[in-house]
């Protein structure tokens, strides 16, 4: 769709361009020499030649330059609801009551926190609704405290600053679809399934968790699966009734050609990716709500500023883990390369760049949450 629109871009600057071109004729005539040498005056006459080449380069490098975009949004919470066992659903308007930014199922928000955090939520409620987002988040105990805020500080009334909504996890409708979601994994599982449902689309829900108690929407999902035509397409198993479910229970429904949407604990993902291949489904798209584990890296060092002190990184853990252990202020969002919260510029040193180009914009800068050093035990100085 971007190819698109910078298609349109071009032939608008083309235009400008053989605007450019009119005068570029005149140009193209340089004066004589003098009044008694007729022949074209040499300089004017490269000038002539290179000006328009030049003036189309600079166009052209003009409409390559990513256009910053402002995507931040004043929000108010209008309600927070206890949907199950440490899990709380919160709408938010927009503060100034103007409507807000459409988005499809698999968008989730950046929350800038009353701390200063930023997390990343997924929207869970209605896609057409343009007056309220809902979000929901489990309380982790022992997480980094994003969700204990969430639930301890944020009351009807409080304002926050979100940035988004975003998609890294976008349905394509059409198609025999699997979804498979684990826990709070339902979160932007559910505005999939609705819409599959209203499309008509051949579909099916595995929704797992420990016990229903610990599961949110349950009362929406036992909705959709009661309308006409969804007899038998959700199924709920927890671990206390079905014990814990293997890759392949969770997989049984995906026929051959079926897409499957999979949002889940990292060792579940990792689990499904590997039975994936025995199944002959179409393709598989997961969204983690924690960072992937670190497999296969190797050790190396941070620097923290030219003369700063040096900290090591092992190979089973990010260069973000280990600074945000140093420095809590650190700040980080998705924890897997797309979001660029953590970018961080590099002063010196060689990075095997990980992660979206686009979130990290330049190569003099770093996202410490998925990239590492180059060679084993190299440094990376971050000018910090
Ligand atoms: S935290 Fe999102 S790119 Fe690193």
């Amino acid at each position: 769709m971007s190819t698109e629109t910078e298609t349109g871009t071009e032939t608008r600057t083309g235009s400008r361009t053989r605007t450019g071109a009119g005068t570029g004729d005149d140009l193209r005539t340089p004066p004589p020499r003098s009044a008694t040498d007729p022949r074209p005056d040499p300089i004017l006459a490269l000038l002539a030649r290179v000006t328009p080449f030049l003036l189309w380069q600079s166009a052209r490098r003009k409409r390559r330059e990513p256009r910053p975009v402002d995507r931040s949004l004043r929000l108010v919470v209008t309600e927070v609801r206890q949907e199950a066992e440490d899990v709380v659903s919160l709408r938010f308007t927009a503060a100034d009551g103007s409507p807000l930014p459409g988005w499809h199922p698999g968008s989730h928000l950046d929350l800038d926190l009353p701390s200063g955090r930023r997390r990343q939520y997924s929207l869970c409620g209605d896609p057409a609704d343009r007056t309220t987002y809902r979000i929901a988040v489990r309380r982790l105990a022992h997480g980094d405290g994003g969700s204990r805020e969430i639930h301890e500080t944020l009351t009807p009334g409080t304002e926050l600053r979100a940035h988004g909504p975003r998609n890294a996890f976008a349905y394509a409708p059409g198609g025999a679809c699997l979804f498979i979601a684990g826990g709070i994994g339902i979160t932007p599982i559910l505005p999939m399934v609705r819409a599959a449902a209203a499309a008509g689309a051949d579909w099916r829900l595995v929704y797992t968790g420990r016990s229903r108690a610990t599961l949110p929407f349950l009362d929406e999902i036992d909705a959709i699966g009661a309308m006409a035509g969804a007899s038998g397409r959700v199924t709920v198993r927890t671990d206390d009734t079905d014990g814990i479910p293997t890759p392949e229970q969770l997989l049984s429904g995906a026929g051959r050609g079926t897409s499957v949407y999979f949002c889940g604990p990292p060792p579940l993902i990792t689990a499904v990716r590997d039975a994936f291949p025995t199944t002959g489904a179409g393709g598989l798209h997961f969204e983690r709500f924690a960072a992937a584990p670190v497999v296969d890296g190797t050790p190396f060092e941070l620097q923290l500023g030219p003369d700063g002190p040096v900290l090591p990184v092992p190979a089973d853990r990010s260069a973000l883990s280990v600074l945000a252990e140093q420095r809590p202020e650190t700040g980080y969002s998705c924890r897997q390369g797309f979001c660029g919260t953590c970018r961080l510029p590099v002063l010196a040193g060689e990075v095997a760049h990980a992660g979206s180009p686009t979130a990290r914009r330049t190569d003099t800068n770093m996202l410490i949450c998925v990239s590492r050093a180059a060679s084993e035990g190299g440094r990376i100085t971050l000018d910090v």
